[in-house]
Protein backbone atom coordinates (compact mmCIF):
# COMPACT_ATOMS: atom_id res chain seq x y z
CA UNK A 1 0.00 0.00 0.00
CA UNK A 2 1.40 3.50 -0.83
CA UNK A 3 -0.19 6.55 0.10
CA UNK A 4 1.13 10.34 -0.04
CA UNK A 5 -0.52 13.30 0.00
CA UNK A 6 1.45 15.64 -2.70
CA UNK A 7 -0.40 13.31 -5.81
CA UNK A 8 2.08 14.64 -8.34
CA UNK A 9 5.20 12.90 -6.30
CA UNK A 10 3.47 9.85 -6.45
CA UNK A 11 4.92 7.96 -9.47
CA UNK A 12 8.40 9.50 -8.58
CA UNK A 13 8.65 7.89 -5.24
CA UNK A 14 7.13 4.68 -6.49
CA UNK A 15 9.71 4.69 -9.23
CA UNK A 16 12.38 5.01 -6.13
CA UNK A 17 10.75 2.10 -4.31
CA UNK A 18 10.69 -0.07 -7.50
CA UNK A 19 14.64 0.09 -7.65
CA UNK A 20 14.46 -2.37 -4.65
CA UNK A 21 14.37 -6.00 -5.35
CA UNK A 22 12.46 -6.08 -1.54
CA UNK A 23 9.46 -4.06 -1.41
CA UNK A 24 8.01 -2.31 2.48
CA UNK A 25 4.01 -3.83 2.64
CA UNK A 26 2.89 -0.11 2.99
CA UNK A 27 4.64 3.22 2.58
CA UNK A 28 2.25 6.26 3.53
CA UNK A 29 4.41 10.21 3.04
CA UNK A 30 3.40 13.60 3.73
CA UNK A 31 4.94 16.70 2.79
CA UNK A 32 4.96 20.09 4.10
CA UNK A 33 6.84 23.43 3.65
CA UNK A 34 7.18 25.78 6.59
CA UNK A 35 9.19 28.85 6.91
CA UNK A 36 11.88 27.96 4.34
CA UNK A 37 11.99 24.59 5.07
CA UNK A 38 11.19 21.14 3.82
CA UNK A 39 9.40 18.60 5.94
CA UNK A 40 8.94 15.12 4.40
CA UNK A 41 7.57 12.39 6.87
CA UNK A 42 7.55 8.82 5.81
CA UNK A 43 5.83 5.79 7.38
CA UNK A 44 7.58 2.52 6.24
CA UNK A 45 6.22 -0.87 7.43
CA UNK A 46 5.02 1.03 10.54
CA UNK A 47 8.30 2.97 11.50
CA UNK A 48 8.00 6.62 11.07
CA UNK A 49 10.96 8.92 9.43
CA UNK A 50 11.30 12.41 9.24
CA UNK A 51 13.68 14.51 7.03
CA UNK A 52 14.20 18.46 6.93
CA UNK A 53 16.07 19.96 3.83
CA UNK A 54 16.45 23.80 3.10
CA UNK A 55 17.34 25.10 -0.20
CA UNK A 56 17.08 27.69 -2.47
CA UNK A 57 14.08 28.49 -4.28
CA UNK A 58 13.65 31.28 -7.00
CA UNK A 59 10.80 30.29 -8.80
CA UNK A 60 7.92 28.11 -8.99
CA UNK A 61 10.05 25.71 -11.06
CA UNK A 62 12.85 25.27 -8.49
CA UNK A 63 10.41 24.87 -5.55
CA UNK A 64 8.94 21.42 -7.36
CA UNK A 65 12.24 20.22 -8.09
CA UNK A 66 13.18 20.65 -4.58
CA UNK A 67 10.37 19.02 -3.63
CA UNK A 68 10.56 16.16 -5.73
CA UNK A 69 14.30 15.37 -4.90
CA UNK A 70 14.46 15.67 -1.05
CA UNK A 71 11.16 13.39 -1.45
CA UNK A 72 12.82 10.58 -3.36
CA UNK A 73 16.53 11.24 -1.15
CA UNK A 74 13.92 10.84 1.42
CA UNK A 75 12.81 7.60 0.64
CA UNK A 76 15.80 6.32 -1.03
CA UNK A 77 17.82 6.56 2.08
CA UNK A 78 15.17 4.80 4.03
CA UNK A 79 14.79 1.57 2.00
CA UNK A 80 18.57 1.72 1.55
CA UNK A 81 19.22 1.37 5.11
CA UNK A 82 16.08 -0.92 5.62
CA UNK A 83 17.45 -3.59 2.83
CA UNK A 84 20.93 -2.67 2.74
CA UNK A 85 21.20 -2.44 -0.82
CA UNK A 86 22.58 0.54 -2.46
CA UNK A 87 21.85 2.04 -6.13
CA UNK A 88 24.54 2.40 -8.80
CA UNK A 89 22.67 5.76 -9.51
CA UNK A 90 21.17 6.53 -5.92
CA UNK A 91 18.07 7.90 -5.90
CA UNK A 92 18.21 9.19 -9.66
CA UNK A 93 15.28 8.45 -11.37
CA UNK A 94 13.12 9.71 -14.12
CA UNK A 95 15.91 12.71 -15.47
CA UNK A 96 19.00 12.24 -17.65
CA UNK A 97 22.17 12.19 -15.31
CA UNK A 98 23.93 14.30 -18.11
CA UNK A 99 21.16 16.60 -18.57
CA UNK A 100 20.74 17.05 -14.73
CA UNK A 101 24.73 17.64 -14.57
CA UNK A 102 24.52 20.49 -17.51
CA UNK A 103 21.73 21.99 -15.84
CA UNK A 104 23.87 22.37 -12.45
CA UNK A 105 26.77 23.52 -14.50
CA UNK A 106 24.83 26.38 -16.12
CA UNK A 107 23.49 27.35 -12.93
CA UNK A 108 27.07 27.44 -12.01
CA UNK A 109 27.47 24.55 -9.74
CA UNK A 110 29.62 21.46 -9.29
CA UNK A 111 27.12 18.96 -10.35
CA UNK A 112 29.38 16.15 -8.58
CA UNK A 113 28.24 17.74 -5.45
CA UNK A 114 24.37 17.21 -6.02
CA UNK A 115 25.24 13.68 -7.12
CA UNK A 116 27.33 12.44 -4.29
CA UNK A 117 23.90 13.73 -2.08
CA UNK A 118 22.16 11.91 -4.63
CA UNK A 119 23.88 8.51 -4.03
CA UNK A 120 25.69 8.24 -6.66
CA UNK A 121 28.35 6.41 -7.15
CA UNK A 122 32.24 7.51 -7.41
CA UNK A 123 32.22 5.66 -10.92
CA UNK A 124 29.00 7.00 -12.39
CA UNK A 125 29.58 10.63 -11.49
CA UNK A 126 33.02 10.02 -13.13
CA UNK A 127 31.47 8.34 -16.13
CA UNK A 128 29.28 11.65 -15.99
CA UNK A 129 32.31 13.89 -16.11
CA UNK A 130 33.92 11.99 -19.10
CA UNK A 131 30.63 12.38 -20.94
CA UNK A 132 30.56 15.81 -20.67
CA UNK A 133 34.42 16.32 -21.48
CA UNK A 134 33.40 14.02 -24.50
CA UNK A 135 30.70 15.60 -25.94
CA UNK A 136 33.04 19.15 -26.35
CA UNK A 137 32.67 20.49 -29.14
CA UNK A 138 29.81 18.48 -30.21
CA UNK A 139 27.25 19.41 -27.72
CA UNK A 140 25.93 22.88 -29.06
CA UNK A 141 22.48 24.51 -27.76
CA UNK A 142 21.30 26.61 -31.01
CA UNK A 143 17.69 27.11 -32.01
CA UNK A 144 17.07 25.64 -35.23
CA UNK A 145 19.68 23.05 -35.56
CA UNK A 146 17.62 20.03 -36.52
CA UNK A 147 18.62 15.96 -36.89
CA UNK A 148 16.54 14.47 -38.97
CA UNK A 149 15.64 10.51 -38.38
CA UNK A 150 13.89 7.93 -40.42
CA UNK A 151 11.52 5.08 -39.11
CA UNK A 152 11.63 1.65 -40.99
CA UNK A 153 9.67 -0.10 -38.12
CA UNK A 154 10.72 -3.68 -39.86
CA UNK A 155 12.77 -6.59 -38.95
CA UNK A 156 13.54 -9.77 -40.30
CA UNK A 157 12.42 -11.58 -37.16
CA UNK A 158 11.04 -10.39 -33.73
CA UNK A 159 13.91 -11.04 -31.21
CA UNK A 160 12.65 -11.99 -27.78
CA UNK A 161 14.38 -9.44 -25.59
CA UNK A 162 13.51 -6.70 -28.05
CA UNK A 163 11.17 -3.60 -26.58
CA UNK A 164 11.06 -1.32 -29.65
CA UNK A 165 7.88 -1.13 -31.80
CA UNK A 166 8.47 -3.19 -34.87
CA UNK A 167 7.39 -6.76 -36.62
CA UNK A 168 8.82 -9.18 -38.78
CA UNK A 169 8.63 -8.27 -42.34
CA UNK A 170 6.70 -10.89 -43.41
CA UNK A 171 4.08 -9.94 -41.63
CA UNK A 172 3.41 -6.33 -42.23
CA UNK A 173 4.96 -6.05 -46.04
CA UNK A 174 1.55 -5.83 -47.48
CA UNK A 175 2.01 -2.17 -46.36
CA UNK A 176 5.40 -1.48 -47.33
CA UNK A 177 4.75 0.16 -51.18
CA UNK A 178 2.35 2.43 -49.55
CA UNK A 179 4.86 3.04 -46.10
CA UNK A 180 7.85 3.65 -48.93
CA UNK A 181 5.36 6.48 -50.17
CA UNK A 182 3.97 8.56 -47.67
CA UNK A 183 8.08 8.54 -46.30
CA UNK A 184 8.83 9.47 -50.29
CA UNK A 185 5.95 12.94 -49.30
CA UNK A 186 7.07 13.51 -45.84
CA UNK A 187 10.85 13.71 -46.88
CA UNK A 188 9.74 15.72 -49.62
CA UNK A 189 8.70 19.00 -47.36
CA UNK A 190 11.72 18.22 -44.74
CA UNK A 191 13.66 20.74 -46.27
CA UNK A 192 11.24 23.55 -45.19
CA UNK A 193 11.20 22.20 -41.84
CA UNK A 194 14.65 21.99 -41.36
CA UNK A 195 16.53 24.60 -40.33
CA UNK A 196 20.34 24.06 -39.67
CA UNK A 197 21.13 20.00 -40.49
CA UNK A 198 23.08 18.27 -38.29
CA UNK A 199 23.12 14.60 -39.10
CA UNK A 200 20.91 11.97 -40.46
CA UNK A 201 19.39 8.46 -38.94
CA UNK A 202 18.17 6.20 -40.50
CA UNK A 203 16.85 3.63 -37.93
CA UNK A 204 14.26 1.01 -37.06
CA UNK A 205 13.75 -2.08 -36.53
CA UNK A 206 16.01 -3.16 -39.30
CA UNK A 207 16.65 -1.10 -42.27
CA UNK A 208 18.20 -3.57 -43.91
CA UNK A 209 15.62 -6.09 -43.27
CA UNK A 210 14.40 -3.91 -46.64
CA UNK A 211 15.09 -5.26 -50.45
CA UNK A 212 17.37 -2.99 -52.15
CA UNK A 213 14.93 -1.43 -54.33
CA UNK A 214 13.24 -0.73 -51.32
CA UNK A 215 15.96 0.96 -49.61
CA UNK A 216 17.01 2.82 -52.33
CA UNK A 217 13.67 4.50 -52.76
CA UNK A 218 14.20 6.33 -49.05
CA UNK A 219 17.73 6.96 -49.69
CA UNK A 220 17.08 9.06 -52.75
CA UNK A 221 14.37 10.66 -50.32
CA UNK A 222 16.82 11.72 -48.51
CA UNK A 223 19.54 12.92 -50.99
CA UNK A 224 18.02 16.41 -52.03
CA UNK A 225 17.67 17.14 -48.04
CA UNK A 226 21.55 17.35 -47.26
CA UNK A 227 22.73 17.81 -51.18
CA UNK A 228 24.52 20.77 -49.81
CA UNK A 229 26.27 19.63 -46.35
CA UNK A 230 27.82 16.23 -48.30
CA UNK A 231 29.55 15.69 -45.17
CA UNK A 232 27.36 15.37 -42.60
CA UNK A 233 27.03 12.41 -40.25
CA UNK A 234 24.76 9.87 -42.35
CA UNK A 235 23.92 6.76 -39.98
CA UNK A 236 22.00 3.62 -40.86
CA UNK A 237 21.24 1.08 -38.61
CA UNK A 238 21.70 -1.54 -41.03
CA UNK A 239 21.38 -3.83 -38.26
CA UNK A 240 21.09 -7.55 -37.83
CA UNK A 241 24.35 -9.38 -39.81
CA UNK A 242 21.78 -11.51 -41.45
CA UNK A 243 20.45 -9.79 -43.95
CA UNK A 244 23.29 -7.73 -44.99
CA UNK A 245 24.59 -7.99 -48.78
CA UNK A 246 27.14 -6.36 -50.74
CA UNK A 247 24.31 -4.78 -52.91
CA UNK A 248 23.01 -2.75 -50.04
CA UNK A 249 26.32 -1.63 -48.63
CA UNK A 250 27.17 -0.66 -51.91
CA UNK A 251 24.21 1.59 -52.13
CA UNK A 252 24.65 3.03 -48.69
CA UNK A 253 28.31 4.54 -49.95
CA UNK A 254 26.53 5.62 -53.27
CA UNK A 255 24.35 7.73 -51.40
CA UNK A 256 26.35 8.91 -48.90
CA UNK A 257 26.18 7.09 -45.72
CA UNK A 258 28.85 7.35 -43.83
CA UNK A 259 27.93 5.64 -40.68
CA UNK A 260 26.36 1.81 -39.98
CA UNK A 261 25.37 -0.20 -37.06
CA UNK A 262 26.48 -3.94 -37.00
CA UNK A 263 25.25 -5.37 -34.30
CA UNK A 264 26.11 -9.27 -32.55
CA UNK A 265 24.56 -8.01 -29.31
CA UNK A 266 26.53 -10.86 -27.84
CA UNK A 267 29.34 -12.81 -28.91
CA UNK A 268 27.51 -16.37 -27.96
CA UNK A 269 25.95 -18.68 -30.23
CA UNK A 270 24.20 -19.85 -27.13
CA UNK A 271 22.63 -17.03 -26.09
CA UNK A 272 21.77 -15.34 -29.90
CA UNK A 273 19.87 -19.52 -29.70
CA UNK A 274 18.00 -18.44 -26.33
CA UNK A 275 16.81 -14.89 -27.60
CA UNK A 276 15.74 -15.93 -30.48
CA UNK A 277 17.87 -13.65 -32.71
CA UNK A 278 18.44 -15.99 -35.53
CA UNK A 279 21.92 -15.65 -36.64
CA UNK A 280 25.19 -16.31 -35.82
CA UNK A 281 27.98 -14.56 -34.36
CA UNK A 282 29.83 -15.84 -37.67
CA UNK A 283 27.27 -14.27 -39.46
CA UNK A 284 28.08 -10.93 -37.63
CA UNK A 285 31.94 -11.30 -38.58
CA UNK A 286 30.92 -12.46 -42.25
CA UNK A 287 28.94 -8.70 -42.24
CA UNK A 288 31.43 -6.94 -40.33
CA UNK A 289 34.37 -8.00 -43.12
CA UNK A 290 31.75 -7.35 -45.94
CA UNK A 291 31.12 -3.96 -45.05
CA UNK A 292 35.18 -3.25 -44.39
CA UNK A 293 36.43 -2.09 -47.81
CA UNK A 294 33.34 0.55 -47.75
CA UNK A 295 35.20 2.46 -44.68
CA UNK A 296 31.99 3.58 -42.73
CA UNK A 297 32.15 4.54 -39.13
CA UNK A 298 31.29 1.10 -37.52
CA UNK A 299 28.81 1.08 -34.40
CA UNK A 300 28.28 -2.47 -32.47
CA UNK A 301 25.73 -2.90 -30.40
CA UNK A 302 26.25 -5.45 -26.80
CA UNK A 303 23.65 -6.18 -24.27
CA UNK A 304 24.43 -6.85 -20.94
CA UNK A 305 22.14 -9.39 -19.42
CA UNK A 306 20.48 -11.41 -21.84
CA UNK A 307 19.17 -14.89 -21.43
CA UNK A 308 21.89 -16.54 -18.59
CA UNK A 309 24.81 -14.98 -19.49
CA UNK A 310 27.76 -14.82 -17.26
CA UNK A 311 29.82 -11.99 -16.58
CA UNK A 312 32.78 -13.67 -18.02
CA UNK A 313 30.82 -14.30 -21.99
CA UNK A 314 29.58 -11.39 -21.69
CA UNK A 315 33.38 -9.56 -20.72
CA UNK A 316 34.72 -12.09 -23.75
CA UNK A 317 31.82 -9.99 -25.74
CA UNK A 318 33.20 -6.89 -25.19
CA UNK A 319 36.96 -7.98 -26.01
CA UNK A 320 35.36 -9.21 -29.48
CA UNK A 321 33.84 -5.98 -30.16
CA UNK A 322 36.85 -4.06 -29.23
CA UNK A 323 39.08 -6.75 -31.49
CA UNK A 324 36.46 -5.59 -34.76
CA UNK A 325 38.26 -2.02 -34.33
CA UNK A 326 34.65 -0.57 -34.42
CA UNK A 327 34.69 3.05 -34.01
CA UNK A 328 31.82 3.26 -31.54
CA UNK A 329 30.36 0.31 -29.27
CA UNK A 330 27.32 0.47 -27.33
CA UNK A 331 26.73 -1.49 -24.31
CA UNK A 332 23.13 -1.60 -23.52
CA UNK A 333 21.79 -3.35 -20.04
CA UNK A 334 19.00 -5.26 -20.69
CA UNK A 335 15.49 -3.68 -20.07
CA UNK A 336 12.25 -5.47 -19.95
CA UNK A 337 9.83 -3.27 -20.69
CA UNK A 338 6.14 -4.56 -21.85
CA UNK A 339 7.14 -4.88 -25.65
CA UNK A 340 9.44 -7.75 -24.91
CA UNK A 341 8.42 -11.28 -24.57
CA UNK A 342 11.08 -11.89 -22.29
CA UNK A 343 9.42 -9.23 -19.46
CA UNK A 344 7.12 -12.41 -19.18
CA UNK A 345 9.83 -14.91 -18.20
CA UNK A 346 12.27 -13.08 -16.45
CA UNK A 347 11.92 -12.68 -12.77
CA UNK A 348 14.31 -10.49 -11.13
CA UNK A 349 17.96 -9.95 -12.33
CA UNK A 350 20.26 -9.71 -9.80
CA UNK A 351 22.16 -6.39 -9.74
CA UNK A 352 25.65 -7.69 -8.79
CA UNK A 353 25.88 -9.34 -11.86
CA UNK A 354 24.81 -7.18 -14.51
CA UNK A 355 26.61 -4.66 -12.44
CA UNK A 356 29.77 -6.71 -12.29
CA UNK A 357 29.64 -6.76 -16.52
CA UNK A 358 28.89 -3.08 -16.59
CA UNK A 359 32.33 -2.30 -14.67
CA UNK A 360 34.59 -4.75 -16.82
CA UNK A 361 33.12 -3.25 -20.30
CA UNK A 362 33.78 0.31 -18.59
CA UNK A 363 37.19 -1.04 -17.93
CA UNK A 364 38.04 -2.89 -20.88
CA UNK A 365 36.60 -0.32 -23.15
CA UNK A 366 38.79 2.81 -21.40
CA UNK A 367 41.81 0.82 -21.21
CA UNK A 368 41.32 0.25 -25.03
CA UNK A 369 40.98 3.83 -25.55
CA UNK A 370 37.22 4.33 -25.95
CA UNK A 371 36.03 7.23 -23.91
CA UNK A 372 31.84 7.50 -22.72
CA UNK A 373 30.15 9.73 -25.07
CA UNK A 374 26.77 9.48 -24.42
CA UNK A 375 24.55 7.88 -21.80
CA UNK A 376 20.86 6.87 -21.03
CA UNK A 377 18.97 5.11 -18.58
CA UNK A 378 15.48 3.76 -18.84
CA UNK A 379 12.81 2.10 -16.60
CA UNK A 380 12.82 -1.47 -15.58
CA UNK A 381 16.36 -1.77 -17.09
CA UNK A 382 17.98 -4.87 -14.84
CA UNK A 383 20.33 -3.88 -12.14
CA UNK A 384 19.28 -0.23 -12.63
CA UNK A 385 21.96 0.39 -14.66
CA UNK A 386 22.76 2.24 -17.77
CA UNK A 387 23.20 2.14 -21.97
CA UNK A 388 26.49 3.72 -22.43
CA UNK A 389 28.03 4.94 -26.02
CA UNK A 390 31.74 4.54 -26.74
CA UNK A 391 33.76 5.98 -28.97
CA UNK A 392 37.28 6.12 -30.05
CA UNK A 393 38.58 9.56 -30.23
CA UNK A 394 36.46 12.09 -32.59
CA UNK A 395 34.31 9.50 -33.71
CA UNK A 396 31.47 10.32 -31.29
CA UNK A 397 28.18 10.08 -33.12
CA UNK A 398 26.41 13.03 -33.30
CA UNK A 399 23.13 12.07 -33.62
CA UNK A 400 23.12 9.88 -30.67
CA UNK A 401 24.38 13.06 -28.21
CA UNK A 402 21.89 15.58 -30.04
CA UNK A 403 18.98 13.11 -29.22
CA UNK A 404 20.12 12.30 -25.48
CA UNK A 405 20.66 15.99 -24.48
CA UNK A 406 17.64 16.76 -26.23
CA UNK A 407 19.39 19.58 -27.35
CA UNK A 408 18.32 19.80 -31.06
CA UNK A 409 14.87 19.71 -33.10
CA UNK A 410 14.43 16.36 -34.18
CA UNK A 411 12.30 15.67 -37.80
CA UNK A 412 11.18 12.15 -37.23
CA UNK A 413 9.33 10.82 -40.66
CA UNK A 414 7.45 7.66 -40.51
CA UNK A 415 5.36 5.91 -38.18
CA UNK A 416 6.29 5.86 -34.42
CA UNK A 417 8.37 8.72 -34.90
CA UNK A 418 8.53 11.87 -32.33
CA UNK A 419 9.79 14.74 -34.02
CA UNK A 420 10.88 17.21 -31.22
CA UNK A 421 10.65 20.92 -31.30
CA UNK A 422 13.28 22.88 -28.62
CA UNK A 423 12.69 26.44 -27.60
CA UNK A 424 16.46 27.16 -25.85
CA UNK A 425 15.56 30.52 -24.45
CA UNK A 426 11.82 29.05 -22.79
CA UNK A 427 13.93 26.10 -21.79
CA UNK A 428 11.11 24.48 -23.42
CA UNK A 429 10.62 21.26 -25.52
CA UNK A 430 7.34 20.20 -27.60
CA UNK A 431 7.21 16.65 -28.95
CA UNK A 432 4.67 15.21 -31.93
CA UNK A 433 4.26 12.01 -31.90
CA UNK A 434 2.90 10.19 -34.74
CA UNK A 435 1.13 6.99 -34.70
CA UNK A 436 2.73 4.17 -33.68
CA UNK A 437 0.57 1.50 -35.98
CA UNK A 438 1.32 1.14 -39.93
CA UNK A 439 -1.70 1.78 -40.89
CA UNK A 440 -3.07 4.03 -38.83
CA UNK A 441 0.00 5.86 -39.63
CA UNK A 442 -0.81 5.61 -43.77
CA UNK A 443 -4.05 6.45 -43.71
CA UNK A 444 -4.04 9.63 -41.71
CA UNK A 445 -0.72 10.61 -43.91
CA UNK A 446 -1.97 14.09 -44.75
CA UNK A 447 -2.89 15.29 -41.48
CA UNK A 448 0.58 14.25 -40.25
CA UNK A 449 2.05 16.30 -42.39
CA UNK A 450 0.00 19.08 -42.10
CA UNK A 451 0.77 18.87 -38.50
CA UNK A 452 4.43 18.59 -39.18
CA UNK A 453 3.94 21.79 -41.34
CA UNK A 454 2.73 23.60 -38.21
CA UNK A 455 4.49 22.03 -35.91
CA UNK A 456 8.05 23.33 -37.11
CA UNK A 457 6.46 26.37 -38.78
C1 LIG B 1 16.27 -0.02 -32.44
S1 LIG B 1 17.26 -1.37 -32.01
C2 LIG B 1 17.72 -1.68 -33.68
C3 LIG B 1 18.87 -2.56 -33.94
C4 LIG B 1 18.80 -3.57 -35.04
N1 LIG B 1 17.50 -3.88 -35.45
C5 LIG B 1 19.44 -4.86 -34.52
O1 LIG B 1 18.74 -5.62 -33.90
O2 LIG B 1 20.61 -5.04 -34.77
C6 LIG B 1 18.66 -0.64 -31.26
C7 LIG B 1 19.33 -1.40 -30.17
O3 LIG B 1 18.57 -1.37 -28.99
C8 LIG B 1 19.03 -2.41 -28.15
N2 LIG B 1 17.86 -3.02 -27.48
C9 LIG B 1 16.73 -3.49 -28.03
N3 LIG B 1 15.89 -3.99 -27.09
C10 LIG B 1 16.55 -3.83 -25.90
C11 LIG B 1 16.23 -4.13 -24.54
N4 LIG B 1 15.09 -4.72 -24.21
N5 LIG B 1 17.13 -3.82 -23.59
C12 LIG B 1 18.31 -3.22 -23.90
N6 LIG B 1 18.65 -2.91 -25.15
C13 LIG B 1 17.80 -3.20 -26.15
C14 LIG B 1 19.78 -3.41 -29.01
O4 LIG B 1 21.13 -3.41 -28.67
C15 LIG B 1 19.56 -2.87 -30.41
O5 LIG B 1 20.65 -3.10 -31.25
S1 LIG C 1 16.58 -6.09 -31.76
FE1 LIG C 1 16.60 -5.23 -33.80
S2 LIG C 1 16.10 -6.97 -35.17
FE2 LIG C 1 15.55 -7.58 -33.13
S3 LIG C 1 13.37 -7.08 -33.05
FE3 LIG C 1 14.52 -5.34 -32.14
S4 LIG C 1 14.80 -3.90 -33.77
FE4 LIG C 1 14.22 -5.88 -34.68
Amino acid sequence: MFTTDCAFLENELLDVARLFKNRPESIEHSFSFEKGVFFNRFVVDGRAFSFENTGQVCDELEFKRLERRFAKLGLYRILSEKYGERMPWGALTGIRPTKLAYMERENGRDFAELFREMGVNDGNIRLVADILQAQNGIYEKVDGNTDLFVSLPFCPTKCAYCSFITAPIDKTRVFLPTYLECLQRELAVAPELIGNLRSVYVGGGTPFALEEKELATVLESIAPIFADKPTCEYTVEAGRPDVFTEEKLALLKEYGVNRICINPQTFSDETLRQIGRKHTVADFYRAYEMSAKYGFTVNVDLIAGLADETAEVFTRGVECAVETGAENITVHCLSLKSGAKLKEETAYLENDRISEMVLSSRNILQEKGYVPYYMYRQKYQVGNNENVGWTKPDKACVYNVDIMEEITNNLAVGANAVSKRVFHEKGLIERLATPKDLKTYIDGIDGSIAKKRRFFG
